[in-house]
């Protein structure tokens, strides 16, 4: 529920800003942007003056604050603070727009979001979003009692979903993509990352690219482009992996370069896979080109993924299903993020990701979907922290950080996006009325997202 109590026109474009950064209660008047002033929230949380990247216990302090009110200027955070402490000349803009109710034209919106919680949008920093029909019938397989590794080995899996991406147009491919993630902006997320990697040849990997491209200048969600052409060896290449990496190092890197398709350099990192050396070099490989690494390590075995991440500065390793106290040890002393992924985990019927190790040595970590047709095919972010607080025991505020600051941060964006805080980009999720925080991973499937914000405008 959420309540837009009236339009109020005086000084049209109105631009306000923080007459200093340290202070959330004076403003300025300049001209330009719309803006909207948002007030009786509930709760306000993880609004933050400042951010940076959280680990271990700082992961469980989430700043929140009662009874609030957000004040945003185009699609930027502009202040915030308590009810008690409203500017007057913003409490004016609300006493007007009682009295204005329901005017017409293009003016600054007032919202009662009486009730609600309001939190930054999700941030979803690992997904494989772009992919080319489904694989529910592997899904029946398994139930039947075939593992993930035994599918893959006779040729489904990820080549199941190569072979339906080599068929599929571009457009359709842009158009199936666009709808999962007109879903999941309804659901709050404002930020994802998307890889390739279901091409495997030099025109499937571009295809997936150039799809992601376009999603990231059509979209007002945030988007992330990274390259994983090293997947999986496709089937001619089963027995010369060093003819395979050759091609994505010599023929796929060089235009994906020149073409600026991707940001980071991905690699799955496990036996039967890519094994920790053949990681390091096609790494090195993105590397040369200015991609950074976020690599798939340890979702099935120790596969020494986290090792060359964090030797290569990567900005992530993904899903750490299977860890050890050494390789805990390695990422804790790093800059590395480690991210978890417990919709795999769950879908796959694995352990879940040791949060609570990994939290309790101290490591940075996000949470995000892994959204793909064959480990996760959801990429609900709601559903990922509810999870991760349900079997990983982490508390709703490390999950409510790990999926919204970190995330940002495993994107390279905790500069702009992950917390409600002046200056970063108005990405806003509004709880309908619910008692508490806690009561959002508590009540998990409920659908408890009332409006989604992004860029300042409702979705
Ligand atoms: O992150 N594990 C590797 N890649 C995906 C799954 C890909 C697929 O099965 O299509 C993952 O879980
Ligand atoms: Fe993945």
């Amino acid at each position: 529920m959420l309540t837009k109590v009236g339009i109020f026109f005086s000084n049209p474009g109105a631009k306000f800003s923080p007459a200093s950064s340290a202070s959330a209660t004076h403003f300025q008047v300049s001209y330009g942007m719309s803006s909207r002033l948002i007030y009786n929230i509930r709760q306000l949380v993880n609004a933050r003056m400042e951010s940076h990247l959280l680990r271990g216990a700082e992961l469980n302090s989430l700043p929140c604050i009662d009874n609030a009110w957000i004040f945003i200027e185009g699609d930027q955070i502009a202040d915030f603070g308590p009810m008690s402490e409203l500017p007057a000349d913003l409490l004016d803009r609300i006493t007007r727009s009682r009295q204005n109710a329901w005017g017409s034209g293009t003016g600054d919106t007032v919202i009662d979001a009486a009730g609600q919680f309001v939190l930054p949008a999700w941030c979803d920093s690992h997904t494989h979003l772009v992919f080319a029909g489904s694989r529910e019938e592997e899904f029946v397989d398994k139930i039947r009692g075939l593992s993930y590794a035994e599918i893959n080995a006779r040729g489904g899996g990820i080549l199941n979903s190569a072979r339906k991406l080599g068929a599929a147009s571009e457009d359709s491919l842009f158009n199936e993509a666009w709808k999962r993630l007109e879903e999941l902006r309804r659901l709050g997320t404002g930020a994802i990352e998307i890889k390739s990697g279901y091409g495997l040849t030099v025109e499937g990997e571009l295809k997936m690219l150039r799809v992601i491209k376009k999603l990231k200048e059509r979209s007002s969600v945030s988007i992330k482009a990274s390259f994983l052409g090293a997947h999986t060896y496709p089937s001619e290449y089963k027995d010369d992996h060093a003819g395979y990496i050759d091609k994505i190092i010599n023929e796929m890197l060089p235009v994906i370069a020149r073409e600026r398709l991707a940001d980071y350099i991905d690699v799955f990192c496990e036996k039967g896979f890519f094994d920790a050396a053949e990681t390091e070099t096609i790494c090195r490989a993105g590397m040369s080109y200015g991609l950074k690494p976020k690599i798939h390590a340890n979702q099935l075995n120790l596969s020494g993924g986290v090792q060359v991440g964090v030797k290569l500065g990567a900005i992530s390793v993904d899903h750490l299903e299977t860890m050890d106290e050494d390789t805990i040890a390695v990422l804790k002393n790093s800059n590395t993020i480690g991210t978890l992924l417990p919709t795999a985990a769950f879908f796959l019927r694995m352990p879940f990701q040791p949060a609570r190790l990994l939290i309790d040595a101290g490591c940075a970590i996000a949470l995000a979907s892994d959204f793909n047709p064959g480990s996760s095919p959801s990429g609900n972010m709601n559903l990922v922290v509810a999870m991760s607080c349900i079997q990983m025991k982490m508390l709703p505020e490390e999950a409510i950080n790990a999926a919204t600051l970190n995330g940002a941060y495993a994107m390279e964006l905790g500069d702009s996006l992950g917390s409600l805080t002046p200056g970063k980009r108005a990405n806003l999720l509004f709880t309908r009325p619910i008692p508490s925080l806690a009561y959002l991973p508590y009540a998990f499937g409920s659908d408890l997202i009332d409006k989604v914000m992004i860029g300042g405008e409702f979705v």
